[in-house]
Order: structure tokens, then C-alpha cells, then sequence
């Protein structure tokens, strides 16, 4: 164990059960090269009662870790532990339990726009060989939702209002030249409209959102 402890904060809390936010005070080491992602391993291993938090790669893959740290969305497990950290969960988004972002809007969202390949006859002609480059910087999304935390318009629990996710989600399938369904339609039900007066938005894995999904759909540059 290291000499050298610094204290951080866990906002904790547990809507199932009725407990309210509140933070907590932990002393974690902090070695070189410490992430936040070690702290909250290192309090799990440690305390009787850790807060209940998400990972898996710990390797900036899996997008489980993303959490609020000093109040911007990061990947927890490549972001460098330092003293007084306030860490939280991703804002915007409904919490099951502490640092634990409830997923379970995502599924009817997938299944309310088709998000799949949907035949409906090559869109053009003659038909494209390969997927353009914005398809393949788009499938390096991770889920990780980071950028709906950071989203000014999103609001979590309101279908018409999409986020910088969901027009990832429909990009992904507007630039794959065997999909037949009208992503740009769909983006638009989900407000797409308002997004060319905002343009922020943020990737923590470097995705151009704005560029490579949100644009296109909205029909603009
Ligand atoms: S676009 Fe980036 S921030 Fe948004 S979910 Fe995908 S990986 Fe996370
Ligand atoms: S451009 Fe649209 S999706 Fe991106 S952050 Fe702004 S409102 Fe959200
Ligand atoms: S643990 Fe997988 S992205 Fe951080």
C-alpha cells in the first residue's frame, strides 16, 4: 500500500429504495499513473459498503466506466485520479444505484427505429462498394453515452428528444449503403433541427458526432 492517500467524493444514491444523493468521503491511494477507475476498484476492495459502479475492459473499449468527474462526462478508467475529485453520475440520465446510469431505455429505442440493416433496395445507383470513412469512425462508438450527458438539449424519459447517441445510432445505418430506411426522417422526429445551433457535441473517444452523424442527418454542413 502507498504512503500517499488523497480523499475523493462519490455522490451515492439509490432511487429504488428511496435514498436521496449524497456524497461521500473516501481516502484512496494515489500512485503514479492513478485512474479514477483504481480509486473506485480500490474503495470496492476496501469497503464494507462501496459504491456500486460499472467497467469492464478498463481499456477505454467497453464504454461501461463513464461517469461525471468535477461535473464533465469522463471514461473512468482513463482519467487520471487526482486529489478532491467529485465524482458523480452522468448527468441527465436516470440512475438505478450511486455511479450505476440505468440502461434500460435503450433497447425500445433501438427497436422503436429499426436499428438494423433494413432492406429496402439500394438508395443508389450505381451502388457503393464500400462504406464511407464517416461509417467507420462511427463504429468505434463504445455506448459509452457520455455525450448525452453532455448534451444541452437531451432530456432522458422524453422520446422526441434525441441526443448526440441516438444520432449516432441512425448515421451509422444512413451511411451503410445496404440500409433502405430514412434515417434523416427518423433524426427529425427525434428534433434533429434545433442541433445546427448548438454543434456540441462531445466524444470522449474523439468521434466527430457533430460532423459525421449529426450534420448529415440534419441535412446540413
Ligand atoms: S458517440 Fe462517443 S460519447 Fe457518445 S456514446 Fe458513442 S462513444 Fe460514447
Ligand atoms: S448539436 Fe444537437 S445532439 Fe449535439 S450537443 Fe447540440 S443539441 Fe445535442
Ligand atoms: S472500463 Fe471499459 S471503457 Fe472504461
Amino acid at each position: 500500500m502507498t504512503d500517499h492517500m488523497i480523499s475523493i467524493s462519490v455522490e451515492r444514491s439509490d432511487p429504488e429504495r428511496g435514498r436521496e444523493p449524497a456524497i461521500e468521503t473516501y481516502e484512496v491511494p494515489a500512485e503514479a499513473g492513478a485512474t479514477v477507475l483504481g480509486a473506485l476498484l480500490h474503495i470496492y476492495e476496501t469497503c464494507e459498503s462501496s459504491p456500486a459502479f460499472r467497467c469492464g475492459c478498463r481499456n477505454q473499449d467497453c464504454g461501461l466506466c463513464a461517469v461525471d468527474v468535477n461535473g464533465r462526462p469522463r471514461l473512468a478508467c482513463i482519467t487520471p485520479l487526482r486529489k478532491g475529485m467529485v465524482i458523480r453520475p452522468l448527468r441527465r440520465l436516470p440512475v438505478a444505484r450511486d455511479l450505476i446510469i440505468d440502461r434500460r431505455w435503450i433497447m425500445p429505442f433501438l427497436e422503436r427505429f429499426d436499428l438494423f440493416v433494413r432492406d429496402g433496395g439500394l438508395r443508389e445507383w450505381p451502388p457503393r462498394l464500400s462504406a464511407p470513412a464517416e461509417h467507420a469512425r462511427l463504429a468505434a462508438c463504445t455506448e459509452c453515452l457520455s455525450c448525452l450527458a453532455a448534451c444541452p438539449s437531451f432530456e432522458a424519459g422524453r422520446d422526441e428528444i434525441g441526443g448526440p447517441y441516438h444520432f449516432v445510432k441512425l448515421a451509422q445505418l444512413y451511411w451503410d449503403p445496404r440500409d433502405g430506411a430514412d434515417r434523416r426522417a427518423q433524426a427529425a422526429l427525434l428534433g434533429i433541427a434545433r442541433c445546427p445551433a448548438c454543434r456540441k457535441c462531445a466524444c470522449p473517444l474523439g468521434i466527430p458526432v457533430y460532423r459525421a452523424a449529426v450534420a448529415p442527418l440534419a441535412g446540413v454542413r
